[in-house]
């Protein structure tokens, strides 16, 4: 990677306002090898356009105030190096944006309430025993449960998995990445005493992602919210489905497990069947038919699994 001292780069910023609507706006910018992205709009805001707007505060991946879109990708502009992104598109313009999913306020400031909203409805804190409030019984956690809660714990609020998240946009009661991890969090700690008001709360949302893994990919904290999402989901068993998504969810799980159990494969047809069941499934059939898959489905001929007897056994093992 050449990182040059002192090099001129060009910064496309998107701005927006009320009054004018959106456009987009260039500044050229000196840049060294440890230049933010935040120092970066910082140097324009006080030298060239005052009226530019972003949010920013600790400069150090910690508030969580400055996520925005750069080169196209949600990040944290605190923890982008200006020159890094140059390298890697090999392109001397960087373009910010701000983030999608969000109502733009003011150039880069988006509206968090929603966010917000989404967070408090987990209830975001530890609802400890009236014994520990009163002091008379220890509040301990081991060694074994905050080392799996801790990354759970680190989230920042700075809103980029849910501004990469497809779920949220078109499922409203989908509670979104960062709730799912910071109610996990919450969900499974061993001295918290709400666990069944909770589990009201996130089991049916869980449900309901994807797992397309985008909020892996875009957070800074390596928090992995689809990893929460996949353990609220195992709460199921312990809490029962409560909601649509969350019965529909355990009963495919179910039908993929015995279609393993069963055949060694996944058997499409009986699985969509035990899903949804026959009236939904023939509806599906009829629309399939329409374009000549079903014809294909149908015909697909069953392939003998190698090693069947040995993967039961495994399965038998784990029950
Ligand atoms: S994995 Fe789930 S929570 Fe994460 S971005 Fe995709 S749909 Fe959203
Ligand atoms: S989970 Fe990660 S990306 Fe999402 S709000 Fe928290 S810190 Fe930000
Ligand atoms: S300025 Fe605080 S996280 Fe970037």
């Amino acid at each position: 990677m050449s990182q040059e001292i002192g090099r001129e780069i060009k910064v496309r910023i998107k701005r927006f306002s009320r009054e004018k609507g959106s456009w987009w706006q260039e500044y050229p910018v000196k840049v060294d090898k440890y230049t933010q992205m935040t120092e970066v709009l910082k140097r324009i805001k006080e030298e060239q356009d005052p009226t530019l707007a972003y949010r920013a505060s600790c400069h150090m991946s910690v508030c969580g105030s400055c996520g925005m879109k750069i080169n196209g990708a949600p990040k944290l502009a605190c923890r982008t190096i200006a020159l890094d992104e140059v390298s890697r598109t090999g392109s001397n313009t960087i373009e910010v944006e701000p983030m999608d999913g969000y109502e733009v306020l003011k150039d880069l400031v988006v509206d968090l309430d929603d966010f917000y909203e989404r967070m408090y409805k987990v209830t975001p804190r530890l609802k400890p025993s009236q014994e520990v409030l009163e002091g008379k019984a220890q509040h301990r956690l081991t060694p074994e449960d905050q080392s799996r809660l801790w990354k759970f714990a680190q989230c920042i609020w700075c809103g980029l998995c849910v501004s990469a998240c497809p779920a949220v946009k078109t499922d409203e009661q989908f509670l979104g990445p960062a709730a799912h991890a910071k109610g996990y969090r919450f969900l499974s700690d061993p001295r918290d005493t709400i666990s069944n008001e909770r589990a009201k709360v996130l089991i049916d949302s869980a449900w309901r992602c994807t797992y397309c893994y985008m909020c892996y990919e875009v957070c800074p904290r390596d928090i992995e919210p689809v990893e929460a999402i996949k353990l609220t989901r195992t709460f199921t068993d312990k809490f029962g489905p409560t909601g649509e998504a969350s019965k529909l969810g355990e009963r495919h799980s179910k039908a993929v497990e015995e279609s393993i159990a069963e055949s060694g494969m996944l058997q499409g047809g009986k699985v969509y069947l035990k899903t949804y069941g026959l009236v939904n499934s023939l509806i599906s059939m009829m629309e399939l038919m329409k374009d000549g898959k079903a014809t294909k489905l149908i015909m697909e001929k069953q392939k003998k699994v190698k090693g069947l007897d040995e993967l039961k056994k495994l399965l038998g093992e784990r029950q």
